[in-house]
């Protein structure tokens, strides 16, 4: 049973690590420091035990700490620390690639390793432009991504995404690239159980791009399945069915962004597979290696490895990598993972409980300032109205009251995000809700 914490931890000396993604000011006035985690939970600076009720950020699928992974962590990097990236391989990157590619739907049979989801993204999208080429197609070069899409914070993924706060500090973008609208529309969906029946219609939009800037420019289009940082947007039934249909019209590559869906997070090992879809290209990063070292992942179609293969054997097919691309610790770590992923049935267990997830999340509905609530598989989204001149600061004050009744969730602007390890049993779903409805009633 996790219980101490460190000894001391030394709060007031926080002004050189500038954080990521985080209102610096705000945190070093009263951090949250986390020191030990085990299971479904973690210890704070301050000797609280709180539930993880996000998988850290939708990542920890195992739960925390878990024995077989740290431990063939352990013996990896007691092992064989690093082995160069190119030119060179070592063993556990050939066996998780057709691990991976097992765990993938229909012929995705290649895998390449990066280390982040934003390193994925940007591969995937430098992949699809190199394909086209290595084709005769090189005149395809505009990118497709899609309002309200989280692509992580590379140049490629920064361009294709499509939230607003993060793309506008920048001024410069990646040029042709392009935005579906999004798909959430609460007049016609608010509240819905799952897929929304409603939109299906809204892939259309991608046959207006298509005619706007004719569709033999454009090498590939990027979505997430289920958008996952904007607030949980699941698809409307049909929709993704038929942006299928369109890229296949067209030659167009269609690409999954799992850095969130992957691993059973709605069920099924990859969203695709539970959509029924094959895309051409699918990005995975955090449970693939349940966060436990950095690890990312691009898994594509056989016809696009194919496109590559061609030219002089000693030729390199694709100048691209990275130093720590199918780093020993992460692969390591990967493997153990997918073991413990099947040993314990835990993409089993998150279908299992995504109903009981479900109730206990829509049993928040008629909370004061709760305008929408959206679930699938084990992810899910109660949206709050935000306060006129202060947006987010109503889910973040409802963050920060779980946060000290022992409850760890994510705030996007004012919804608040829920993806439990998939290790939570129903009492804990419990235990996460009541807390949280609990907070909603009091803030303002
Ligand atoms: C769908 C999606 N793609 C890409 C990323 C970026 O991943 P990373 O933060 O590992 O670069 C994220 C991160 O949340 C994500 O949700």
């Amino acid at each position: 049973m996790l219980t101490s914490s460190l000894a001391h931890v030394d709060t007031n000396n926080l002004d050189s690590f500038f954080m990521p993604f985080t209102a610096n000011r705000q945190f070093k006035k009263n951090p949250r420091l986390l020191v030990r985690a085990e299971g479904m939970y973690y210890v704070t600076h301050d000797d609280r035990r709180v539930i993880d009720a996000a998988a850290g950020m939708w990542c920890v699928n195992a739960g925390h700490c878990h024995p077989k992974i740290v431990e063939a962590v352990q013996n990896q990097v007691a092992t064989l620390d690093y082995s160069p990236a190119f030119q060179m391989g070592h063993p556990a990157s050939f066996e998780l690639a057709s691990r991976v590619a097992a765990l993938a739907p229909g012929d995705i049979d290649s895998v390449f390793f990066a280390n982040s989801g934003s390193e994925a993204v940007d591969t995937a999208l430098k992949i699809a432009l190199a394909y086209h080429r290595a084709r005769g197609e090189g005149h395809r070069v505009r990118l497709i991504g899609r309002e309200r899409g989280y692509h992580g914070v590379g140049f490629g993924g920064t361009a294709v995404g499509g939230i607003k706060n993060n793309r506008k500090a920048w001024g410069m973008m990646l040029p042709g690239v392009d935005h579906l609208r999004h798909t959430h529309d609460p007049k016609e969906m608010a509240f819905s159980r799952g897929q929304p029946s409603w939109g299906k219609h809204l892939a259309e939009d991608l046959v207006r791009l298509c005619e706007l800037h004719d569709p033999s420019t454009i090498a590939a289009v990027i979505v997430e399945p289920v958008a996952g940082s904007t607030g949980v947007l699941p698809p409307p039934q049909g929709y993704l069915e038929r942006l299928r249909e369109i890229c296949d019209q067209h030659g167009i590559l269609l690409i999954f962004d799992e850095v969130i869906t992957g691993f059973g997070r709605i069920g099924a090992a990859f969203a695709s597979e539970q959509f029924g879809i094959v895309p051409d290209m699918i990005t995975m990063a955090k449970g693939l290696t349940n966060a436990t070292v950095p690890a990312s992942a691009v898994a594509m179609r056989k016809h696009i490895y194919d496109a590559f293969m061609t030219g002089p054997e000693w030729m390199v097919e694709l100048t691209h990598g990275y130093t720590y691309s199918a780093h020993p610790l992460a692969l390591a770590a990967g493997l153990a993972t997918l073991d413990v992923y099947r040993d314990e049935g835990l993409f089993e267990r998150s279908a299992a409980l995504s109903p009981r997830f479900e109730q206990a999340i829509h049993a928040i509905k008629g909370l004061p300032h709760v305008i929408d609530i959206r679930n699938i598989g084990l992810m899910g989204a109660i949206e709050l109205e935000s306060r006129p001149n202060r947006p987010s600061g109503r889910a973040y004050d409802v963050f920060l009251k779980c946060y000290e009744r022992g409850v760890y969730l994510r705030f996007t602007g004012d919804t608040l995000a829920f993806s439990p390890p998939l290790i939570v049993d129903e009492r804990q779903i419990d235990q996460i809700f009541e807390t949280v409805a609990q907070a909603i009633r009091e803030v303002d």
